[in-house]
């Protein structure tokens, strides 16, 4: 018998397993040259506009209007004309439809919203597309299901409208903290002027899109863009009856001086410097992705970030161990990519003051590990970055860094893990990995934050109340408390 002939062209086996690229194409969203301002349902042109650009590459996307306090006027005199037209006064089961439709518009054009939201603000694809896009329908969904029924939430308390509601929403999830302000604004039967944050503006302005497909009467909605200064102009509006801001401390301290005495309503949802704490039963592995999905998850532009991070001493080095050997699979580069698990820093600035702390990390003595990843050339990046041998003094365990930075603390005793995690200016959230139910009940009891997670982080759910204590601020958006700041009471 012959022999067997063997196949001389040798087959094509990859040697190498890293992922292909598979990006999201762009082409679903049409991006205008420029935008206006929408106001009482049409666009106002503006005077004065500024470039929005996307942050992985820098490339310029639309020229955006600085609205003036002019500008903002017109936006407040419209959502005041809409209050008195009908709004107020239509009943909720009315206004549930409008909230219904907009978030099944939201459904159905999730995929353009989340490419733009990726485009505008950094964020990998994966996480608008499975995270900000679903939440926010699901807040609609759920604020729509509350307007017919506020004499049930708060029985015997006559609940109606506060009027003209301005709200300030940041970069870091621009269309869900529009959904998290604008749902239950509307099921109320408030009127809105919303003023996104001057870097990511654009999913905001494609919203006014869905207003304009879902029929909302005119003025209900109203968005104007800029920087500080248009939000700054929309606190001082004297016809708006409450102010709901998302943002800096700094800057919600500033506002609530600016309103001491007004008698405008107020709700505040600041920073946070979160304690996930790992007791040694926890389930180990699971804990690491909790960590990872608490601090890397929007490249750690989450005001609720597990950034700081406790481990129990006894499972201090197999814990960092694993943590280290997790972060080198962690993919970090184009946010359109779906592979992508850690996107770009939104601006410029927020990747200065991101540099700034974690070489304060390093002159103050911690040691910084950053796995090996090869960061694009262009745009803003930062690499996953953990800090071990922190002291609790440190910088880097006391501000909010809002970037892709964990510092590694320890604790011996339940008791200690509380007074540590408690030892901050914040109390937003914080995180408990154990097998034992009832430590997490005690902890809970403990901890000063408005959310405390256990066995999970950053896990969100329209009907879960959201808020801080202490400088995280007050107020609580979510749930049936979500309505409150937004109804007055005839007691
Ligand atoms: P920021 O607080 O300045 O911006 C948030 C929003 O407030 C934006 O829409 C902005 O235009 C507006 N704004 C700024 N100054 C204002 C004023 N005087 N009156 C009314 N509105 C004003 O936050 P920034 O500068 O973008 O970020 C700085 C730091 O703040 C971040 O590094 C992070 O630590 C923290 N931050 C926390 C957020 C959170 O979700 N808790 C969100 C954004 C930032
Ligand atoms: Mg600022």
């Amino acid at each position: 018998m012959a022999e067997i002939d063997k196949p001389t062209r040798e087959v094509d086996v990859p040697g190498d397993w890293t992922y292909a690229s598979a990006p999201e194409s762009r082409d679903i969203v049409h991006i205008r040259d420029r935008y206006g301002y929408y106001v009482g349902g049409e666009w106002l042109e503006p005077a004065e506009t500024y470039e929005t650009i996307a942050p992985r590459d820098e490339e310029p996307l639309a020229a955006v209007g600085q609205a003036t306090a002019e500008d903002v006027g017109r936006a407040v005199a419209a959502a005041r004309t809409a209050y008195a037209d009908g709004w107020s006064s239509l009943p909720g089961s009315e206004r549930a439809k409008y909230l219904f439709r907009i978030a099944r518009i939201l459904q159905e054009r999730a995929r353009e919203f989340a490419v733009l939201e990726s485009l505008n603000g950094g964020k990998p694809i994966k996480e608008s597309r499975d995270v900000d896009l679903p939440l926010a329908a699901a807040h609609f969904f759920y604020y729509a299901g509350w307007a017919d029924k506020l004499e049930y939430a708060f029985p015997n308390r006559r609940p109606r409208p506060v009027g003209v509601a301005g709200q300030i929403i940041p970069w870091n999830f621009p269309l869900l903290m529009l959904a998290w302000k604008v749902a239950p604004a509307l099921a109320c039967g408030n009127t809105v002027v919303l003023k996104p944050a001057e870097t990511t503006p654009l999913t905001a302005l494609l919203f006014c899109d869905v207003l304009r497909q879902a029929e909302l009467p005119d003025g209900v909605v109203n968005i104007v863009t800029g920087d500080g200064r248009t939000g700054a102009a929309l606190v001082e509006s004297e016809d708006v009856d409450k102010i709901a801001f998302t943002g800096s401390t700094e800057v919600g301290k500033a506002i609530q001086r600016q309103l001491a005495g007004t008698g405008k309503r107020l709700t505040l949802e600041l920073g946070g410097k979160a304690a996930n704490i790992v007791f040694d039963d926890a389930a180990l592995d699971q804990a690491v992705e909790g960590i990872v999905n608490g601090i890397y998850f929007n490249q750690g532009h989450v005001c609720c970030a597990g950034s700081r991070l406790f481990v129990q001493e006894s499972i201090y080095e197999p814990l960092v161990a694993k943590l280290e050997r997790r972060l080198t699979t962690l993919r970090v580069g184009d946010p359109l990519d779906k592979n992508t698990d850690v996107g770009a820093i939104n601006s410029a600035a927020q990747l200065e003051k991101i540099r700034e702390l974690v070489a304060s990390g390093e002159e103050e003595g911690a040691t910084i590990y950053q796995p090996p990843c090869v960061l694009p050339e262009k745009g803003y990046w930062f690499a996953p970055t953990v800090f071990t041998n922190v002291a609790q003094s440190y910088r880097i365990a006391q501000e909010e860094i809002f970037g892709p930075v964990l510092s590694v603390l320890t604790f011996r005793t339940p008791e200690e893990a509380v007074e540590k995690a408690n030892n901050t200016p914040y109390g937003l959230s914080a995180g408990v990995w154990t097998e034992k139910g009832s430590r997490i009940l005690w902890m809970a009891q403990r901890l000063r934050a408005g959310v405390v997670w256990a066995n999970t982080f950053n896990r969100f759910d329209p009907g879960s109340p959201f808020g801080g204590y202490k400088e995280s601020g007050f107020g609580r958006e979510g749930g049936r408390h979500g309505l409150e700041p937004y109804l007055e009471f005839e007691e």
